[in-house]
């Protein structure tokens, strides 16, 4: 049998969910959902009920998460692991998911689905292929122009210490994955000195904590990482278009690096790969790379969010992610704060700026609507500067209005 068919036969991943409705309730959060990141997918359309929904590499859990957080959505998960899609069927027996169909298929084989779809996941699945970029061009294959696939890939430089353990237990010839070789990664790991790298990356990884996902880290037979310039590789080769990182705070130095450092300002000479690749080697601790492409044919108009367009500032809204202004008090400037995003505090004259963004007004009409006394070229450049940060720090993602 296929060495990862076999994994994901006897260790299902992630941990089998039993209820999805105290899951939900229990506010789980799922990193690049379509509707919770459907500006950032869609920025001219935003979100839309019913589309059609591939989740590939479904695992035990993913398709009916989907089916249930997406009612009107017609979902389909496929996997190659019959025991993973036996627990979502057991999700949408329990939770009555009429708007899931599961199909065990390789997704290599996906076109045979006969379907096209508006959004796909591909959430930990493409670096266990044989060879991921014809995973991808197969899903590529069954996506609408207007479409986007959502990928999440492990990151080579974070996950170094993961690949100095499967080498360590490859050496030791444990290559079985039986509950003895589990046994003894578990014992290894309490025996490892309190310097070695894996103790960081283990205070962030939820892997650590059932047997499967130890399997899945340590005992894995085929998986591969990327580096931000191998992942932008992989997506061209795939002939596809690169469009966002879903969280694009990690990727660039605002809310890291103060504007007046010299590294902030060698680092914005670079073009935005670069740019991107330098915050990984300058972060280190990049263990994944969430993102999202599309075809190279859709309209870059509605998806492209390009602060250099002279006509950005007239179509961009900006739209509020999860934060807010703590206004200045007690000798504190006032900040801009939301969730596991940096905080950024703001001198009065971006205060103005920033409390004219209502989910309605573009950054041209934010910047001409504020109480400031700044000449408009000026103001253009440093509201637009200060836009870009709040993008670049994941506080707003903006959506596209029709360019005129
Ligand atoms: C690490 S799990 C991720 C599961 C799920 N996407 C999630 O994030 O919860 C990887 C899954 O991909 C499936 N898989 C691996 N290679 C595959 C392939 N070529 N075609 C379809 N599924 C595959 C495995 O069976 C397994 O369920």
């Amino acid at each position: 049998m296929d060495k990862v068919k076999a994994q994901y036969e006897r260790w299902i991943y992630p941990e089998p969910i039993e209820d999805l409705e105290a899951w939900i309730a229990g506010g789980a959060f799922s990193i690049g959902d379509a509707k919770h990141c459907g500006d950032i997918f869609w920025p001219a359309t935003g979100y839309r009920e019913g589309m059609n929904i591939l989740v590939a590499g479904c695992g035990a859990n993913q398709a009916a998460r989907y089916a249930m957080q997406h009612p009107t959505a017609k979902v389909a998960g496929i996997d190659l692991s019959e025991a993973s899609l036996a627990h979502e069927e057991k999700l949408k027996a329990k939770h009555g998911l009429e708007n899931l169909t599961l199909h065990r298929m390789r997704l290599e084989e996906v076109a045979e689905l006969g379907q096209t779809f508006d959004f796909i996941a591909s959430s930990g699945v493409l670096h266990h292929l044989p060879d991921p970029v014809a995973g991808l061009k197969a899903l590529g294959g069954v996506l609408d122009r207007d479409g986007v696939i959502f990928i999440m890939v492990y990151g080579r430089y974070g996950r170094a210490p993961v690949y100095m353990m499967q080498d360590l237990f490859r050496t030791l010839g444990m290559t079985t994955q039986t509950e003895e070789d589990v046994a003894l990664v578990k014992a290894t790991i309490q025996l490892l000195p309190k310097e070695h790298p894996l103790h960081t990356y283990a205070k962030r990884s939820s892997d650590m904590k059932f047997d499967a996902g130890l399997v899945d880290l340590f005992l894995h037979q085929q998986d591969r990482p990327y580096s931000v310039p191998e992942a932008l590789d992989f997506v061209h080769d795939a002939g596809l278009a690169f469009q966002s990182w879903v969280e694009p705070m990690y990727y660039n130095p605002d809310g890291h690096v103060p504007e007046n450092h010299p590294l902030y300002q060698r680092l914005e000479k670079l073009s935005d790969a670069e740019r991107w690749a330098a915050m990984e080697l300058f972060g280190g601790f990049h263990a994944r790379h969430d993102f999202c492409v599309c075809r190279t044919d859709r309209a870059l108009d509605s998806y492209q969010i390009d602060f250099t367009r002279p006509d950005f500032p007239d179509r961009a809204v900006p739209i509020l992610r999860t934060s807010s202004l703590a206004p200045a008090g007690d000798g504190k400037p006032a900040t801009v704060t939301g969730t596991r995003v940096p905080p950024l505090t703001l001198p009065p004259p971006l205060v103005a700026i920033f409390r004219q963004i209502d989910g309605s007004r573009t950054i041209g009409e934010c910047l001409q609507a504020a109480p400031v006394n700044i000449a408009p070229e000026a103001l253009r450049h440093h509201g637009l500067r200060f836009f870009r940060s709040l993008w670049r720090t994941g506080h707003v993602t903006f959506r596209l209005k029709e360019s005129s």
